[in-house]
């Protein structure tokens, strides 16, 4: 059985990300989505969190399977059998720390990765910008399903008013 992993923060996943999720479940006979602890990046959903939304939004593709792993993306790979890393590459812009990680698990383990271009519509979108507009109020809704829309909306409501009764707590204090 030929098994990819497609791993990833998926804090939370994206559009982008399922594009490259359908399209690597049509090449391989088994897709592992990996949820990863990336250690530059602040989280706003827990993994079991992430992994209960890639779950259902991933749930039309039967041979798609849902994990995490906190360790080394390689020793994931040994352990789960996977034949193949697959990442999305948007813009040349990932593709040098891509490129590095690539190197560094096949040398590190023999790990192969391939690298899928995704569908051009998706190339400017990031967790992290997605995050960052719904902060703000900008609107996100065409780059998430609908479910992982509205937990996230629910989670930065929850932020930000903990965050003005932290300040208003603050106010108190002052006076
Ligand atoms: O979605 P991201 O944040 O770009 O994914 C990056 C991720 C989680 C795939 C990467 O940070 C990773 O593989 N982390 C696991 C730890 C590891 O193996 N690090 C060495 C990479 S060469």
């Amino acid at each position: 059985m030929k098994r990819a992993v497609c791993p990833g923060s998926f804090d939370p996943i994206t559009y982008g990300h399922l594009d490259v999720i359908e399209r690597a479940s049509g090449l391989f006979d088994e897709v592992i989505v990996a949820v990863l602890v990336n250690r530059t990046k602040a989280s706003l959903f827990n993994v079991a969190e992430r992994i209960e939304m890639i779950t259902e939004v991933t749930a039309k593709y039967k041979n798609v399977k849902v994990d995490s792993w906190s360790g080394l993306l390689v020793d994931f790979c040994s352990e789960h059998k996977v034949s193949a890393i697959v990442k999305g590459l948007r813009a040349v812009s990932d593709f040098d720390y891509e490129l590095q990680m690539a190197q560094m698990n096949l040398q590190l383990k023999e790990v192969d990765t391939l690298f899928m271009a995704t569908t051009p519509a998706y190339s400017f979108l990031s967790s992290s910008l997605v995050k960052e507009i719904a902060t703000y109020g900008g609107d996100v809704s065409a780059h998430l399903p609908k479910t992982v829309l509205d937990l996230m909306q629910t989670r930065l409501a929850k932020i930000k008013s903990s965050s003005n009764n932290d300040h208003n707590e603050d106010g108190k204090a002052g006076r």
